[in-house]
């Protein structure tokens, strides 16, 4: 069933171009492109990323692949229409949505991520392709094609959780990152990541669902054996509104080049809630970090973490050291 495989390949990219043109050539493009534009991107890196506009219109692209005498159901299959309740005929899957092709290793459109143009309760922000017989999200990593290459020369990638993030990355001369298509990373993601690369940063949204999702990365990566090391970005920021509101230069200096070990980072994720002039929160915090981090430690490591311990919270480096003795 080889050429099913490239039927659909086929169809993607059709639409792919379709969607290419209605965002940049069309009156009904304009709000898209405009929205694009106020977001920073230029017109080189919607067209580097293949962004493009899905109209409102229910059948636009049914009819297309129709006339171009591709198979419906097949295209159902594919992710690019969907039947009719009736079962009378297709539709299209993706209507009004910014369109983010979604690439395989070889570079080839497998699938779509669509964003709306305005957030609504009603809505997901973004509507993905479904697990297709060509796209799986477990294995795809957005950008993974463009930025193979400079991983490999640099030993090093950066993991983001939106894609958003990788192309503003770009934008400011970044070439060496992906993101996951969601916020979970599974194995054959880290396997396709520690292939390439033998440093790991780690750099989530500073909510806090980035924040769970960083120490679940950091801890797959660990235990992967992968080396990483996890960035962190001030209030609640995205890496994109950091890179938007201080710049290029002030991403890589600041939040690229001051990236916490593991260690580090769970100390600051426990810290985050508590406020460390309350007892109860001091003695909260000493037993999150010593149960998470004591069986996990190196000797060198912890003694760091029970010299930090003892600095925020005042409490003496014995009592620590016997109250970590336990875990071990
Ligand atoms: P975010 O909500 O952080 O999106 O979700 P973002 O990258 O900051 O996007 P903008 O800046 O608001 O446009 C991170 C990732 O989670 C997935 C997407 O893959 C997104 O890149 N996601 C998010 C969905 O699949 N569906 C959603 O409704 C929201
Ligand atoms: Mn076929
Ligand atoms: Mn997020
Ligand atoms: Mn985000
Ligand atoms: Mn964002």
């Amino acid at each position: 069933k080889t050429s099913d495989f490239q039927h659909m390949i086929d169809a993607h990219a059709l639409a792919a171009n379709f969607y290419s043109h209605l965002l940049l050539n069309t009156v009904e493009g304009e709000k898209a492109l405009y929205y694009l534009e106020q977001r920073g991107f230029s017109r080189e890196l919607i067209e580097k990323y293949g962004i493009g506009w899905s109209l409102d219109d229910r059948e636009v692209l049914t009819q297309l692949l129709q006339r171009k005498k591709f198979e419906m159901k097949e295209m159902e299959r594919a992710g690019l229409c969907v039947m009719k309740n009736d079962g009378t005929g297709y539709f299209d899957r993706f209507r009004g949505r910014i369109m983010f092709p979604l690439h395989d290793d070889n570079g080839n459109v497998v699938g779509f991520s669509g964003r709306i143009l305005s957030e609504s309760k009603e809505e997901a922000k973004y509507l993905n392709s479904p697990e297709t017989p060509i796209f799986e999200k477990s294995h795809l990593l957005y950008n993974f094609h463009h930025a193979r290459l400079n991983v490999r020369k640099s030993g090093k990638v950066i993991l983001f959780e939106g894609f958003m993030d990788t192309i503003a990355a770009e934008k400011v001369g970044i070439m060496n990152s992906v993101a996951v298509m969601g916020t979970s990373l599974s194995d054959t993601h880290l396997t396709k990541l520690k292939r390439i690369a033998n440093q790991l940063i780690i750099c989530c949204d500073g909510d806090d669902a980035g924040w769970e999702a960083a120490k679940r990365f950091a801890l797959l990566s660990a235990q992967k054996g992968l080396n990483a090391q996890i960035a962190l970005l001030p209030g609640k920021m995205d890496p994109d509104e950091y890179i938007s509101v201080n710049g290029g230069e002030a991403f890589t200096e600041k939040v690229l080049g001051n990236p916490h070990s593991y260690m580090s980072f769970i100390m600051a994720y426990y810290k985050r809630s508590k406020n460390l002039s309350h007892e109860n929160d001091v003695l909260q915090y000493i037993h999150e970090v010593i149960e998470e981090l004591a069986p996990k430690v190196s000797p060198v490591e912890r003694d760091l973490m029970i010299r930090q311990l003892s600095t925020e919270t005042g409490v003496s480096s014995s009592a620590l050291n016997e109250q970590l003795i336990k875990k071990v």
